[in-house]
């Protein structure tokens, strides 16, 4: 019997594909990076196109890696959520460049609708805030701009990636899971109808266009036999950040996860009661498991790696990223130097688009390893400053688990640890997304009967690091962040 997963794990950077068995143990990967298009400030866009001809390719490994089509029992797909693609519903090419979540091109567009007094409707029913991050203003600024969209007429299909991805894999199905969904801005969580018409009406965006909403652990389809030499289930979906939680079994009320990628993203499981957040966080869909729902706080912090990745390529402070980890040890302390990276303007709590990063308390005597170790303490102090949110909502993390790129450094995983004053779990196998998304998957395809008990048997072991730093050098060191930070708020 076929028992082998393979995971398409579509990030921001780059496309990945990873083949595990039926227990979670990983048998390869294949990876491939592709292009970030930069138009103009706060501008980002990526070519869909590139985007499925990278998985394609790594998608064809994983198959021959597995033994062939026959070999596989299931697909499970998680992405980079928000990322919007425009495409012909008769070729499946793109018509547009895809919209990323970090651009903030509809910033404009939040702010007036935010000065017309229609926060407080948008946030009761979908959970998340005005803000250029979320899909349902992207959409509506490319209706508006764009004329081959309105010219392709009834051909005109829009979903983010995993949509895209599925529609191409299985020639033609298009839907999206309700986690991708939830990320939109055009879904009332409290509904199962579908799209919600006041929210799509508000943001120039016709539901007709938008695919039907399905469950995590839903078979949407199988693959076109023709890619990869046999028809292969789809069977779990869920945005990349939904799925690390579930890959770190955080399932149960108040378990933790925070995903340090290009950004970092913390995640709260809720349950099957939806959070209300009154301090700027998201409530979102966790899984959809059948019609049940369940829940997640949120968040979302926009620039985590990508800070390591701009010293690295950017500055050219760093010749590669693991570089930051030595020069953060390298010296006793900060010596006073901050980083708030608002590079890309400031998420969660503080959703400000318009700010901008600041490199603050150089002196003669600061090295680029006090601004290594700026930017990796720049982590902590960000997740400190959302697990105050997190509280003030009524969710007091206990012990968070990491994971992502970044969390693979042991530095900043006890600098976490320090800060945050509570214990930091991490997987020995870090990649949480992936193995969220096989647990997806092998659920889908009926290997366990629910998502907690594949959550239970494919998670693996993991290293817990433990608060080490006195209460005075933590409040200090918040001090110094938190008078950085107001400058740039200011
Ligand atoms: O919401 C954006 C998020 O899904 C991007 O994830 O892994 O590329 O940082 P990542």
């Amino acid at each position: 019997m076929a028992e082998k997963i393979i995971v398409i794990d579509e990030g921001t950077t780059s496309t990945r594909t990873m083949l595990f068995d039926a227990g979670g143990t990983p048998l390869g990967s294949a990876q491939r990076e592709f292009h970030q298009h930069y138009p103009g400030p706060g501008l980002v866009e990526h070519d869909a196109a590139e985007i499925w001809e990278a998985t394609l390719a790594c998608t064809r490994e994983m198959v021959a890696r597995a033994g062939g089509a026959s070999a596989v029992a299931a697909i499970g797909i998680t992405n980079q959520r928000e990322t919007v693609v425009f495409w012909d519903r008769a070729t499946g090419e793109p018509l547009a460049p895809a919209i990323v979540w970090q651009d903030r091109r509809s910033a404009a567009d939040c702010a007036a609708l935010k000065e017309a007094g229609h926060e407080p409707m948008v946030q009761a029913k979908s959970g998340l805030l005005l803000d250029p991050y979320f899909s349902g203003t992207k959409i509506g600024w490319a209706l508006a701009h764009w004329p081959q969209l309105k010219e392709a007429g009834d051909r005109l299909a829009v979903g983010t990636i995993e949509s895209y991805l599925v529609y191409r894999l299985t020639g033609g199905v298009h839907v999206t899971d309700a986690s991708n969904a939830s990320r939109t801005l055009l879904m009332n969580l409290d509904d199962r109808r579908g799209w919600d018409e006041e929210l799509c009406d508000l943001l120039g965006v016709p539901g007709t266009l938008l695919p039907e909403i399905t469950g995590c652990t839903t078979t949407v389809g199988t693959t076109d036999p023709a890619l990869f030499g046999g028809a292969i289930p789809i069977t779990g979906m869920a945005g990349d950040q939904q799925a690390a939680t579930i890959g770190q079994a955080c399932l149960t009320p108040g378990q933790t996860k925070a995903t340090f990628g290009t950004g970092a993203f913390i995640l709260s499981a809720s349950g099957t009661t939806r959070p209300h957040s009154t301090n700027r966080l998201l409530a979102t869909i966790l899984v959809q498991e059948g019609d049940v729902r369940s829940f997640a706080l949120e968040g979302s912090v926009f620039v985590a790696g990508s800070l390591i990745q701009w010293l690295r390529d950017g500055l050219g402070l760093l010749a590669s990223a693991g570089e930051s980890e030595g020069l953060a040890r390298s010296v006793a302390d900060n010596g006073g130097v901050y980083l708030v990276p608002a590079l890309a303007g400031l998420g969660a709590p503080h959703w400000r688009p318009d700010a901008r990063a600041a490199l603050s308390g150089l002196s003669f005597a600061s090295t680029k390893a006090h601004v290594a170790r700026a930017a990796l303490e720049a982590q902590a102090y960000q997740a400190h400053d959302l697990k105050s949110a997190f509280a003030a909502d009524g969710v007091d993390w206990a012990e968070v688990r990491i994971d992502g790129g970044m969390a693979a450094n042991d530095w900043m995983a006890q600098d976490l640890a320090d800060m945050l004053d509570i214990t930091v779990e991490r997987p020995d196998f870090v990649e949480s997304t992936a193995l969220g998304a096989a647990m997806l998957a092998a659920t889908g395809a009926g290997l366990y009967p629910d998502l907690a008990s594949a959550a239970a048997a494919m998670r693996g072991t993991a290293t817990r690091f433990t608060p080490a730093l006195g209460a005075d050098k933590r409040k200090t060191r918040l001090a110094g962040w938190q008078s950085a930070l107001a400058k740039v708020l200011a």
